[in-house]
């Protein structure tokens, strides 16, 4: 399964990427703003940055809902590193935006999907990456692993090549879970991540073989 941190904050970013684990990030128009990355310069300037610390995808969503502007922003953050997914809302117009990126050799990851039915249009437009919000869903008594189950089933019926990635992620279980599923990648905080590392049995176990050792020294 493919790491991806979801921030647009350059330390968190470098941090995952030093852990040697990363594989890509995403971003969001609300995670830029929570950074203070604001105007189109800044926020264009902001993605090639962040493609130059992260070996790997980086998504980079688009402001348009028609399909025009989306096509004309998918183009312009494509162009600005090779590393750049666009990032493109599960809406109508975003459908046709995803064929025509598609058709014209563009990655794109189809984003706020929240049922089986817009991940199985998203994957026969020729995402590249779906991007169900499992947090979101499990914040409204809705099971979100239980969409990233049907999804796995739908795409291995029909050998659809779109990565699921699982969004919205929130503490390590949904990472462990996503993971038993099948999801192709997750992208959460890097809390999410480091999460992973912790066992109460390792710290201790650490401690005894240092204290043993330093007895025998
Ligand atoms: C995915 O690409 C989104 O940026 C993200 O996972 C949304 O997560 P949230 O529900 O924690 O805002």
């Amino acid at each position: 399964m493919k790491f991806f941190i979801d921030t647009a904050n350059l330390d968190q970013i470098r941090e995952a990427q030093d852990l040697g684990v990363l594989d890509g990030v995403t971003t969001n128009p609300s995670l830029m703003a929570k950074e203070g990355i604001t105007g189109r310069n800044n926020i264009l300037k902001h993605y090639v940055d962040i493609c130059n610390i992260v070996d790997g995808d980086v998504s980079a969503e688009v402001i348009a809902t028609d399909l025009k502007g989306m096509i004309k922003e998918g183009e312009e953050l494509a162009e600005l590193h090779e590393q750049i997914v666009v990032k493109i809302p599960m809406i109508k117009e975003g459908i046709k935006a995803i064929k025509y990126f598609s058709d014209h050799g563009i990655r794109t990851n189809c984003t706020l999907v929240f049922s089986a039915g817009q991940a199985l249009l998203a994957a026969k437009a020729g995402a590249t990456y779906v991007s169900p919000f499992i947090g979101r869903l499990d914040d409204i008594s809705t099971d979100g692993l239980n969409l990233i189950s049907e999804i796995r089933l739908i795409y291995d019926n029909y050998g659809f090549d779109t990565q699921i990635l699982a969004a919205s992620i929130r503490h390590t279980m949904h990472v462990l879970e996503c993971a038993k599923i099948g999801s192709d990648v997750m992208t959460g905080p890097l809390s999410s991540i480091e999460g992973l590392l912790k066992h109460p049995l390792t710290d201790m176990g650490l401690a005894k073989f240092l204290e043993d050792y330093k007895k025998g020294n």
